[in-house]
């Protein structure tokens, strides 16, 4: 399928999958241990991956077999760039890259002011060549949207051939906030949850993404 298509029109992708939503449960529990709350954040990252790059472009290779020459396909995996949004976001590279290895790896530094919950952006590195890649935005929680937008802003400043989210939990808040600025960016979720608090946190979520993965709190 051509990337025009993939990114027109924007979408929201839920993916249902059992193995997903059982991982998530299990994620979400106060009671999940930093070990196994990071491992549970990479066996997710790698089943999303197999959602999130279902269409993206495949070429044919010639190959041998044991028995025969053959023509089959192959992505180019370093034409993928996984987008970072610090620090949460980095809880999912490990388990993108054990599926995608060649893929290359992108940091938009980003922290939440508490009094009004805008993102201030302290650091950004890209892979060069931009737009010949293909970016997954990477950040566990899509909550107001303001880190997910001001990441896109700048992303979508270096012109990359394709853009896509990717989630664990999305805010109907935050997803209606991204959609209204970056309307081609298909978000993909493991789930949409009820609401956020008067602190930006997810209702019923899993609290603190972060705070979780790297035993902060
Ligand atoms: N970031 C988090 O880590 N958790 C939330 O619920 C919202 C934003």
């Amino acid at each position: 399928m051509p990337h025009a298509a993939v990114n027109s029109p924007a979408s929201v992708h839920h993916v249902t999958h059992p193995l997903v939503q059982h991982k998530l449960t299990l994620m979400r529990k106060r009671s999940a241990s930093t070990v196994s709350f990071r491992a549970l954040l990479g066996e997710l990252a790698m089943l999303m991956a197999y959602e999130i790059t279902r269409d993206i472009p495949t070429q044919m290779i010639t190959i041998e077999t044991p028995l025969e020459t053959m023509q089959s396909p192959v992505i180019d995996g370093k034409k993928l760039v996984f987008a970072s949004i610090l620090r949460a976001g980095n809880g999912m590279l490990d388990g993108l890259l054990r599926v995608i290895p060649s893929a290359r790896v992108g940091h938009v530094g980003l922290y939440r002011d508490p009094q009004t919950l805008q993102a201030v952006h302290y650091y950004f590195k890209m892979p060069e060549n931009m737009p010949e890649r293909d970016v997954i935005v990477v950040d566990p929680m899509l909550a107001t949207g303001h880190s997910a937008i001001a990441a896109l802003d700048k992303i979508r400043a270096c012109r990359p051939r394709s853009i896509r989210f990717l989630c664990l939990l999305a805010a109907p808040e935050g997803i209606a906030a991204l959609q209204a600025a970056h309307p081609a960016v298909p978000i993909y979720t493991a789930a949409i949850d009820r609401e956020l608090n008067e602190h930006g946190y997810i209702l019923p979520g899993l609290g603190d993404a972060g705070d979780r993965i790297y035993g902060t709190r």
